[in-house]
C-alpha cells in the first residue's frame, strides 16, 4: 500500500465544518434549524465593493498579479496598520497579501517553523492553529487559558511550557471562541518574555476591528516588537468578505521573504480583482462606515443574549459577556455532559447549530459557542431554545 503523510493522523476533521454541513442536511430534509454555529457574518459584503470588483474585471485584470500583491493594497493595509496601531510597515518589503487570514497564518508558519519546534498554543483555541501547526511538523504544546482565568493564560504558564526548542508563541485576540483579549500590560510582559527567549509571536488579529469596550491593542504595537511578530490579518470578518479569500502578513522583511517563496509555489497570487476589491474597502469612508454599523448590530446582539440571559437567570447556561469578536462562549458544565454530547441533543431536540467547546481545547470542555454573526431573530430564537432544552434536562 502506498504510504500517505502521517502527520494527517494526529489532526482531526474541523469540527465547525462538520457541524455546518449537518446543518445543511437536516435544512435540506425540511428541519427548521437555528444555525448558530458559523463564524460568518450574515451581512452582505459593502455593495460598492463588489463594484470596485466588477470594475477592475472589466478594465483586464484577470490575469495573474504580483506574488507579493498590487502595491495599492499594499500600501493600504500599511496606512491601515500605522492608522490604527502606529506600527510603521514598508508595503515594498513587510507585507505580503494572502489568500485570507488562514493562508496568511500558513505561510507565517512556513516561513519560521523547522521540524520539530515547539508552538506554545493557548488551549481553548481556534482548531486550525494547532493544525496548521502539526502539519508542518510542529510539536504543538498546549497552554492552559483557564475560564477561571477569563480564558487567558496565567504568565507562569507560558514560562513552565518553555523549552529549549520554544521557538514560536501564537495568540489570537480578541480570541475564537473566548472573545476575550488581554490587558496591553499583559501583552507587553508577552513581548518581553519573546524578546528574552528569541520566540516569535505569531498574532492572528482577524477579529480587532470587532470589540464592545476598550481598542484591542495589536501584539506589534510596542517598542521593538515588529521585530519578532508577525502580523495575520484580513477582509474577511470586519468587511464581510469571508468569500473573497483576501488577507495579509505583515512581518520582518526576511520572514516576508520566505512566505513569498511559499505563496508562489502554491497559489501563485491573489485574484488582482479581488485585491483591487479589497484596496477599496480598506481605503473607502462609506465602507468604513458600514463596517461600524455592522459591529453596532453585534453590539446590539450581543446586549439582546445579555438581555435574555438575565431574564431567564439561567443556572444552567452560564453567560460571561464576550470582549469582542462575534461569539458567546457558553458555560453548560453545570449539565455535566461533555460539549459534544450537549451539542448533539441540542441540534437534535431544538434544533439549533452550535460547536462544541472541546473542538477548541480540553479547556472548552463543557462550553458551546454559539455565534452572533446571525440576524437578530436567530439569536433569540437559538438562545431561548437552548436555555429552555438546559432547564428541561434531567
Ligand atoms: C481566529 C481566526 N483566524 C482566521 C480565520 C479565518 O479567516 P479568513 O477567512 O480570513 O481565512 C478565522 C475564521 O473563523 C478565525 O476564527
Amino acid at each position: 500500500m502506498n504510504i500517505l503523510n502521517t502527520q494527517f493522523e494526529m489532526i482531526r476533521q474541523s469540527h465547525t465544518v462538520a457541524m455546518a454541513d449537518r446543518v445543511h442536511a437536516l435544512k435540506a430534509a425540511g428541519r427548521a434549524i437555528v444555525g448558530l454555529q458559523t463564524g460568518d457574518p450574515d451581512f452582505a459584503t459593502p455593495p460598492a465593493v463588489l463594484d470596485a470588483a466588477l470594475k477592475a474585471m472589466q478594465d483586464g485584470l484577470t490575469h495573474y498579479a504580483p506574488s507579493r500583491g498590487l502595491m495599492e493594497l499594499r500600501r493600504a493595509a500599511s496606512i491601515k496598520l500605522q492608522r490604527d496601531h502606529s506600527v510603521s510597515y514598508d508595503p515594498e518589503t513587510e507585507l505580503l497579501i494572502t489568500h485570507g487570514g488562514i493562508h496568511a497564518y500558513y505561510l507565517a508558519m512556513q516561513s519560521v517553523l523547522n521540524p520539530g519546534d515547539e508552538v506554545l498554543i493557548p488551549d481553548p483555541s481556534w482548531a486550525t492553529h494547532s493544525n496548521m501547526a502539526i502539519m508542518l511538523r510542529g510539536n504543538v504544546i498546549r497552554v492552559p487559558a483557564p475560564a477561571e482565568n477569563s480564558f487567558i493564560p496565567l504568565f507562569e504558564s507560558w514560562e513552565k511550557a518553555l523549552t529549549s526548542k520554544t521557538r514560536v508563541i501564537v495568540l489570537n485576540y480578541p480570541a475564537n471562541p473566548t472573545g476575550v483579549y488581554p490587558t496591553r500590560e499583559y501583552l507587553q510582559r508577552l513581548q518581553d518574555f519573546a524578546a528574552a527567549h528569541d520566540l516569535w509571536i505569531v498574532s492572528d488579529e482577524v477579529y480587532e476591528n470587532l470589540y464592545y469596550g476598550e481598542k484591542p491593542t495589536s501584539a506589534a504595537a510596542f517598542d521593538g516588537a515588529k521585530e519578532h511578530t508577525l502580523l495575520i490579518n484580513s477582509m474577511s470578518k470586519t468587511f464581510a468578505m469571508t468569500g473573497w479569500r483576501v488577507g495579509y502578513l505583515a512581518a520582518p522583511a526576511r520572514v516576508i521573504e520566505n512566505a513569498l517563496k511559499a505563496g508562489q509555489n502554491s497559489i501563485t497570487c491573489v485574484a488582482p480583482f479581488v485585491q483591487k476589491a479589497a484596496a477599496f474597502a480598506l481605503t473607502d469612508p462609506a465602507v468604513r462606515q458600514a463596517t461600524e454599523n455592522m459591529r453596532t448590530a453585534y453590539a446590539r446582539r450581543r446586549e439582546l443574549v445579555l438581555r435574555i440571559s438575565h431574564e431567564l437567570e439561567s443556572e444552567r447556561v452560564l453567560v460571561t459577556p464576550p470582549m469582542g469578536a462575534f461569539y458567546f462562549f457558553l458555560d453548560m458544565r453545570p449539565l455535566k455532559m461533555t460539549s459534544v454530547e450537549i451539542c448533539e441533543h441540542i441540534l437534535e431536540e431544538v434544533g439549533v447549530g452550535l460547536i462544541p467547546g472541546s473542538a477548541f481545547g480540553e479547556q472548552g470542555e463543557g462550553f458551546v459557542r454559539m455565534t452572533i454573526a446571525a440576524s437578530d431573530g436567530d439569536v433569540e430564537e437559538g438562545f431561548r431554545r437552548i436555555v429552555e432544552w438546559a432547564e428541561k434536562v434531567k
